[in-house]
């Protein structure tokens, strides 16, 4: 048996901002029984009550941070079969956000050192650390340059969710924290301290989550900074693709959805009906849905959906945007559903159930992404019969191959550059597939419920490398 100890900042259903927070839920559970992997994590104020209810404490210690020394309490809990560990300290993680914060390098470096001390209290040796983007990045570091003679074995996996976020710090404003006397090359990045770029130096496997955005990070245009040290590294860094819980996003079994359906029923239409209805558009069941369910920031393509909005809104179409995110977006998308009001809805917060709701009644999934390092939400959407259209970068390239409607191969609809003319070319290429030609149309649908992008592969992958690392 094999132990994995996952050290996170998120996971569903405790606490997630993102992504990385659906990988954290479901990676685990979805190893067989060749591994025990549990989860340790903040123990957030936002954790749902109903959840903390269920959580025994094991025990509290003290973390040295600098010249002083923070509580830190220990507390645990089964949930599904999966053992989570929680961090706490209220003065670190008592808040109303989980990021976001002055002090968010002095809170995550805290949680880190509070893992590594936590580990000799926990009724569990784990063989391997398994640590996810900058937020734990200190824990390779400091196994490796700290830790040694208390855990003269133990590994450690880093992977990059995104290599956006870094965690970089005055130097003068951390380094009390990491213990260091001076700044050393491997955490230096312009006279500051990037933790991530310690992580990649330090840790025995850097793996991110899809095989493209491995290569891609080697780029200037993706590595932001640390495609060097990716380059220097590239025989320890390895792209795996996420999966996505397919027993959670099941269109048969949805609670969220009006109506539940099959691939083999036409209800479908029935649930693009009824969000229609919930949206004040025209109840139309020929017309086109294009849908975007996303963070409404710049990585996620909005500027090029913002150039060419007027110019998709000619079509006869749908376009329904469900997200939170900076406020140029969050306000140019309300004025122009306001100015649009039979074709477009533009919904500024965070739902899930109504995410579901969009997903079951679109046709199409537009991601026209500036870079993705896997993207978890075209894979739903295909689980629920809506055809991604998406740019070619990162896992989108991994996971959307350009239909052809003569081999009828493919599963989507791609563009290569990123360029908002692009990407309305091939949006006027979808919808006229879907007007034009039904029966081709259809058969992408069925297509779509047919794919299948559980974690079983990724897991075993995973475990290949657990094993490798561990010498077995
Ligand atoms: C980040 C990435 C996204 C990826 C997710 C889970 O949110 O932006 O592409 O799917 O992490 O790995």
């Amino acid at each position: 048996m094999l132990n994995v100890l996952f050290v996170a900042s998120e996971a569903y259903p405790f606490a997630k901002t993102g992504g990385m927070g659906d990988v954290i839920g479901a990676l685990p559970r979805a190893f067989t029984k060749d591994v025990d992997a549990r989860v340790i994590m903040p123990l957030y104020s936002t954790i749902p009550k109903k959840l903390r209810e269920t959580f025994k404490s094991l025990g509290h210690l003290y973390v040295q941070m600098n010249d002083k020394f923070d509580y830190c309490g220990i507390f645990t809990c089964d949930y599904e079969g999966v053992i989570f560990y929680f961090i706490d300290n209220e003065a670190f993680f008592n808040r109303p956000a989980l990021y976001g914060y002055f002090d968010d390098g002095e809170r995550f470096i805290f949680f880190c050192r509070a893992v590594l001390d936590a580990i000799p209290y926990l009724d569990f040796t784990p063989d391997i650390l398994h640590c996810h983007d900058w937020q734990t990045a200190a824990v390779p570091y400091l196994l490796t340059h700290q830790y040694r003679m208390i855990f003269p074995d133990m590994k450690s996996v880093f992977t990059v969710h995104n290599m956006k976020y870094q965690g970089v710090y005055d130097f003068d404003h951390i380094n009390g924290y990491l213990h260091l006397g001076f700044l050393p090359s491997d955490l230096e990045f312009y006279g500051r301290i990037n933790l991530l770029k310690g992580a990649l130096y330090s840790a025995d496997l850097v793996t991110t989550v899809s095989p493209t955005y491995a290569e891609e990070l080697k780029d200037p245009y993706f590595g932001e900074g640390l495609e060097g040290v990716i380059r220097e590294i590239s025989d320890r860094e390895v792209g795996i693709i996420n999966g996505i819980d397919e027993s959670c996003y099941d269109p048969r079994t949805d609670s969220a959805l009006t109506i539940p359906f099959a691939d083999s029923d036409n209800k479908k239409a029935e649930n693009k009906k009824a969000l229609q209805k919930h949206l004040n558009l025209p109840i139309r069941e020929d017309v086109p849905m294009i849908s975007m369910i996303t963070r409404l920031v710049e990585q996620k393509g909005l500027d090029l959906v913002a150039n060419v909005i007027h110019e998709i809104l000619q079509m006869d179409i749908q376009l329904v945007i469900l997200g939170t995110g900076d406020s140029v977006y969050e306000d140019l998308l309300q004025s122009v559903a306001y100015n649009y009001p039979d074709k477009m809805s533009a919904i500024i917060g965070f739902d899930e159930p109504l995410s579901r709701r969009i997903y079951a009644a679109s046709d199409f999934f537009l991601m026209p992404s500036k870079f993705e390092p896997c993207g978890l939400s075209q894979m739903i959407a295909m689980r629920y019969g809506a055809i991604p259209i998406v740019r070619e970068t990162g896992g989108l390239k991994d996971t959307i191959t350009c239909f052809d409607s003569k081999t009828k191969q493919g599963n989507g609809f791609c563009f290569a550059t990123y360029n908002a003319h692009d990407m309305l070319f091939t949006i006027q290429q979808a919808v006229s597939l879907y007007t034009e030609t039904p029966e081709l149309f259809q058969d992408l649908i069925k297509k779509a419920f047919n794919t299948h992008s559980d974690w079983t592969l990724s897991a075993n992958t995973y475990l290949a490398q657990y094993q490798k690392l561990l010498g077995e």
